[in-house]
């Protein structure tokens, strides 16, 4: 017999009905749930119908899908299908209405238990659709939507299957692979972590990232952890190691440091005869306890998702530990701007570096930044120094682990001086330091050896940031001790150096730094 369309809703109702679906808030009654369902093929208000049947009671709902389903047509059949799939994680009648659902007459009804079922999992979800799969008896796009419900439910039954599932249809082959890696990467449970104490099994050719403006000072850090430098470019430091990762986390200027591998070609192939390359392999290999899980990204932006599984499906064929897994990554692989090479970048590598940053205010400096802003200051074991404009406290507490001197802190914000204290504190530097509630332009504590800030550049303040920093420079030199120096960012340093030079100090550093799009001056200035 052939089906026939679903009961229809008298038009007034169907009217209240369609209105009722566009309230933001509307949660079906009992008495709407059969109605709503009468409405689910309607090409309008279908979406709507699904999203407000899946806040109404699931066991009345499985109850009415299962009742229209019998006569409904196959478009119907479909929808109510994906309905049950909504229902079914509290309504075992739903549950066992897709599975029986695999066995329907109506190709599109048929393919709605397939992808519901896949989205639902579970082993009883396992088996039917590996027992339809193993009949074959299908048309093209059953078959397809079968392997991604294999790859989703995943499990070794599901996986046996994909991976010995040969075909020529492109498509399938497509969707197979792809099932593959994602049922391979939810498998996966054990824990994936880096090895840092392990040397690298052959010197490496890594790059050191940073903000632009501070590669000089990013060599001269890697050139002292014995990790040579060879060239510096924008905001990036080429060099050669054989260090261990430990080694490579250490850096305080670097916002990230990656191993770089050539790459012929950014095509899936490629970029997978990169990784699984002998200059890539055996080092994320000895590098990474467990599987090793990456995820691609391209330093020029975008998703690139169909380029992403092409590639995470051919790196997998060639090396089975090899994970592509977004979640949990331990290793982000990014192809550069100029498609010339693959960083290697491991995940969370340098975190520990600054572990007192507990409290964060908008404005505070990134602490690659205040670390910079401390080397610069060359402080010695009893250096003193105040920071009149000090947020969060990021340059004082980068500067406490190169001094045991005395330290000043001022803002004018009370929530800026509670960061402060918490951070200072978790440096284990607050012993030593006075926090005071004060302008800058008054406060006065005694002479120290250095003045160290990231004061504040305009993009938040009211009024001329540039007369109140002139007039901050001003008061400097009577600031700072005999042997004492001026460490900081300046927005304006034209106008901020006439009142230090005037007063004899001498410029030693000066250097443009990009603060994310904001140029500014890192300067010294020495007595
Ligand atoms: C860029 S933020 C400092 C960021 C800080 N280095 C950090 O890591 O959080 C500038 C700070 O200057 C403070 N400020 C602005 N005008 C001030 C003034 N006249 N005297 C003292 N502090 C001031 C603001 O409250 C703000 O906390």
């Amino acid at each position: 017999m052939a089906p026939v369309q679903c009961p229809r809703v008298p038009a007034d109702d169907a009217a209240r009905l369609r209105a009722r679906l566009t309230e933001a808030g509307y949660t079906p009654g009992k008495k709407d749930v059969a109605p709503l369902i009468a409405l689910a093929a309607d090409a309008e208000a279908g979406r709507a119908v699904r999203k407000a049947l899946a806040k109404a009671p699931a066991a009345l709902v499985a109850d009415a899908a299962r009742a229209a389903l019998s006569t409904a047509d196959d478009a119907t059949g479909a929808a109510l299908l994906a309905i049950l799939g909504d229902a079914a994680a509290t309504a075992p009648a739903a549950r066992a209405a897709l599975i029986a659902g695999l066995d329907d007459a109506r190709p599109r009804t048929r393919r709605a238990a397939v992808v519901a079922l896949g989205k639902l999992g579970g082993d009883d979800a396992a088996a039917a659709l590996c027992a339809l799969w193993d009949r074959g008896d299908h048309d093209p796009a059953l078959r397809r939507a079968l392997a991604d419900a294999l790859g989703k439910v995943g499990g070794p039954a599901a996986h046996a299957r994909l991976a010995a599932a040969t075909t020529d249809d492109r498509e399938l082959a497509r969707r197979r692979d792809r099932a593959l890696v994602i049922s391979e990467r939810d498998a996966l449970v054990d824990a994936s972590g880096l090895r840092r104490d392990q040397p690298p099994p052959f010197p490496l050719t890594i790059v050191a990232h940073c903000r632009s403006g501070l590669e000089p000072l990013l060599a001269a850090e890697l050139h002292e952890l014995g990790v040579p430098p060879v060239r510096l470019g924008d905001g990036r430091v080429m060099a050669r190691a054989s260090a261990t990762l430990a080694t490579l986390a250490t850096p305080r200027i670097a916002t990230a440091i990656a191993i770089v591998v050539p790459l012929a070609a950014a095509t899936a192939d490629g970029i997978a005869d990169a990784l699984t390359s002998d200059a890539a392999l055996p080092l994320l290999t000895a590098w990474t306890d467990g599987a090793i899980r990456w995820r691609l990204d391209f330093e020029r932006g975008g998703h690139r998702r169909a380029l992403v599984w092409a590639a995470a499906a051919a790196a997998r064929a060639r090396a089975t530990a090899l994970v592509n897994q977004p979640r949990d990554t331990t290793w982000d692989v990014v192809v550069t701007a100029d498609e010339q090479h693959l960083e290697l970048r491991p995940r969370g590598l340098g975190d520990a570096r600054f572990a007192w940053r507990v409290a964060e205010i908008p404005a505070a400096s990134h602490p690659t930044i205040a670390a910079a802003l401390a080397r610069v200051a060359t402080p010695d074991a009893t250096t003193t120094a105040w920071d009149p404009f000090v947020g969060s406290g990021g340059e004082l507490c980068e500067l406490a682990r190169l001094t045991d001197g005395a330290l000043y802190a001022s803002d004018l914000d009370e929530r800026s001086l509670a960061a402060a204290t918490a951070n200072l504190g978790a440096a284990g530097a607050l012993a030593r330091t006075t926090v005071a509630c004060a302008d800058a332009l008054t406060h006065a504590p005694p002479p120290v050896d250095v003045i160290i800030s990231n004061p504040p550049m305009g993009m938040r303040l009211r009024g001329d940031v540039g007369a109140l920093l002139e007039r901050f420079a001003a008061r400097v030199p009577a600031r700072l001790t005999r042997r004492g120096r001026l460490v900081w960012l300046t927005p304006v340093a034209g106008r901020t150096g006439a009142p230090l030079a005037a007063a004899g100090l001498r410029r030693t550093y000066a250097r443009a730094v990009d603060l994310g799009g904001h140029e500014v001056m890192l300067e010294r200035w020495d007595r």
